[in-house]
């Protein structure tokens, strides 16, 4: 990946940083100059991106936080304003996958665990970043996922979880809107992660069915995410906010 902008002395916060694409966005403000937080539940794994992110000469380091929960989230942030100061971005990509079960099938807490990281998760996190950012503004990126916009059967609360984001995307983006924070999600399609690694794991059918299913008749990449997510961080973006950009080879277009 090229380096397109310069985030020397900016500062980004990437929730569920440890793995997948978000150990992808962190390392792509890393790369770029900018210094990095990574939050995670997931100790070993956030401390290895920290440090492959300080590989690039800036600030990075690896707060262990789970989103589900204010105190949790409430600490980051204090650890954040301490040691860095404020905020210039924050990624908001923390989630999890639903263990399969339709609406009638699906336990209260398979649901409860899949909404408090997915969005009870986002909401903390925008509750107590927003508070963070300077005069300047910035920008937070919210991870939806393609299915925040179509619905797919088997999995109500993951679905029920990424349309949430997007509203929740929508309200905060005019909230802080005069505040020059602009608020924008990301919907990505399959992609390539251990999430998804997971998934096709116990069912090894998906990867034909996913790629079949693709307009592009590939899975994407978390780099090609994150490309997305610094975009919209970007200058370039500036008169963007409220928005939900698909990033799913043509899924939704269908
Ligand atoms: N991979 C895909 O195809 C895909 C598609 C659409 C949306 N997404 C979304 O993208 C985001 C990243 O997914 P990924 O595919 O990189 O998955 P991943 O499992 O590789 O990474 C998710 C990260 O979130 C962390 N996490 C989980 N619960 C947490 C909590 N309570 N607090 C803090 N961190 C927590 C995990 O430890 C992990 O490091 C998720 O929100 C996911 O729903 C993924």
């Amino acid at each position: 990946m090229t380096p397109v902008w310069d985030w020397t002395g900016k500062v980004a916060l990437v929730t569920g940083g440890a793995s997948g694409i978000g150990a992808a966005t962190a390392l792509a403000f890393a790369e770029r100059g900018g210094d990095v937080i990574v939050a995670d539940v997931d100790g070993d794994g956030g401390g290895a991106v920290a440090a492959r992110a300080r590989e690039h000469g800036v600030r990075a380091e690896f707060v262990e936080c789970s989103v589900a929960a204010e105190d949790s989230v409430r600490q980051l942030l204090e650890v954040v304003r301490e040691r860095f100061g404020r905020l210039d971005f924050a990624v908001n990509n923390a989630g999890v996958e639903q263990r399969r079960a339709g609406v009638t099938e699906c336990t209260e807490d398979n649901w409860d665990r899949t909404i408090d990281t997915n969005l009870k998760g986002v909401w903390l996190s925008m509750k107590y970043e927003i508070p963070l950012f300077g005069p300047d503004g910035g920008g937070i990126v919210n991870m939806s996922s393609m299915v925040g916009l179509v619905g797919v059967p088997g999995a109500p609360a993951y679905v029920a979880s990424k349309h949430g984001i997007i509203g929740l995307t929508k309200s905060a983006a005019l909230e802080v809107a005069d505040s020059g924070i602009r608020v924008n999600a990301v919907c990505p399609g399959n992609i390539r992660t251990p999430m998804v690694e997971r998934v096709l794991a116990r069912e090894p059918a998906k990867e034909t069915e996913y790629t079949a299913n693709t307009p592009l008749r590939r899975i994407g990449t978390p780099e090609e995410v994150a490309n997305a997510v610094l975009w919209l961080c970007a200058p370039e973006a500036g008169f963007v906010t409220g928005h939900a950009l698909s990033v799913d080879g043509g899924v939704v277009a269908k």
